[in-house]
């Protein structure tokens, strides 16, 4: 998609991360991502005394596309604190899978990378639909 701001966006991150509430890792995690209308959303990790219980920036931003009327996000970036670009972990692919599907874009140091490449075959809202009884 050539017409993302990728430098807005990662600008957008960078701003939650340095609100990031991660006191015990240290790292301070920003996401923001791009609705296919345009909008941006973004959030930023919060870590918990309970250490079990942190929720990554991607969920948190997802949680903010919601609250905010749903959509679907089309690109998103990721950064620490310093601005350095972050892969999403695991189940923040999946999480960002219910919401950008296999297409969503995903900043890379070495250009955006499609989500189905990052979670190849993933398992989503299709296969709930198709398999449930
Ligand atoms: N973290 C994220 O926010 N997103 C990721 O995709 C990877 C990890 C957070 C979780 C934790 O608060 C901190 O980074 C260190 O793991």
């Amino acid at each position: 998609m050539s017409d993302v701001d990728w430098d807005g966006l990662r600008d957008r991150a960078r701003a939650l991360a340095q609100v990031a509430h991660a006191p015990y890792s240290g790292v301070r995690v920003g996401a923001a991502g791009l609705t296919d209308d345009g909008r941006v959303v973004a959030g930023c990790n919060v870590e918990n005394a309970s250490s079990g219980l942190g929720i990554c920036a991607e969920v948190n931003l997802c949680g903010h596309l919601v609250a905010a009327g749903g959509g679907r996000i089309v690109a998103v970036a990721v950064v620490a604190a310093d601005g350095f670009p972050l892969t999403p972990c695991g189940r923040c692919r999946q999480v960002l899978h219910e919401f950008g599907g296999p297409e969503l874009l995903v900043d890379r140091p070495d250009g955006p990378v499609r989500l189905g490449v990052l979670l190849p075959d993933a398992f989503g809202p299709d296969d709930v639909r198709d398999r449930a009884g």
